[in-house]
């Protein structure tokens, strides 16, 4: 069974939806662990009710980038983790990292990238008045919200829509997703 850590930094509702469905049976794999870059988060207590370890690594502690991706490296390599799901982690990756775990470190982002990468991509969709936005999910390269998509749907704007409509629109389409494309990655159905 495939080893899986979470890496979160927030409320952590599409975590909790992908180890719900893991034990239901719906995907194939091991929740071994949650890692927050912050403490007192949501998705820590999430993770621990679900009976999924959780681990602070908070990156105010360290002084650089690589020096917070070395301590996540060697908690993931403690942990012998075979895939890193991001769901909701607010932090730019270092190259090396990504380098090292190129093909299992996925991640899902609220809008049709290329469109609105970034850390307020439904606001900036909202914004920007589109008629369309959506959702994706791909693998993580070195890029902020880059990398090969693996799969994407798009969603309307209504018109009656307020940003907390459209927004919870996203968020539903997200539950939906990510446990389908985290099924094909495991199951080695999708490389980049
Ligand atoms: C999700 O909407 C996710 O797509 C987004 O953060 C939210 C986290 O919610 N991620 C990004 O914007 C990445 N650039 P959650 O913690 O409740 O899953």
């Amino acid at each position: 069974m495939k080893r899986i850590a979470f890496l979160v930094s927030g409320s952590g509702t599409n975590m909790e939806n992908l180890i719900k469905r893991i034990r239901s049976g719906e995907i194939l794999a091991d929740p071994v662990i949650a890692i927050s870059n912050k403490p007192g988060v949501k998705a820590l207590e999430k993770a621990a009710a679900l009976g999924v370890k959780t681990i602070v690594i908070d990156h105010k502690t360290y002084a650089e980038r690589e020096a917070f991706d070395k301590a996540l490296g060697e908690c993931l390599e403690k942990h012998k983790v075979d895939f890193v799901v991001l769901a909701g982690f607010m932090r730019v990756l270092t190259e090396g990292f990504v380098k090292k775990y190129y093909g299992r470190l996925i991640n899902i982002h609220p809008a049709f990238l290329p469109a609105f990468p970034g850390a307020h991509a439904i606001k900036d969709a909202w914004d920007a008045k589109v008629k369309e936005t959506g959702v994706t999910v791909h693998f993580v390269d070195s890029g902020v919200d880059t990398g090969p998509v693996i799969l994407q749907r798009k969603v309307p704007v209504l018109s009656n829509d307020t940003l907390e409509t459209l927004e919870a629109r996203i968020h539903s389409l997200e539950y939906e997703i990510y446990p389908q494309a985290l099924n094909l990655v495991v199951a080695g159905k999708i490389k980049p």
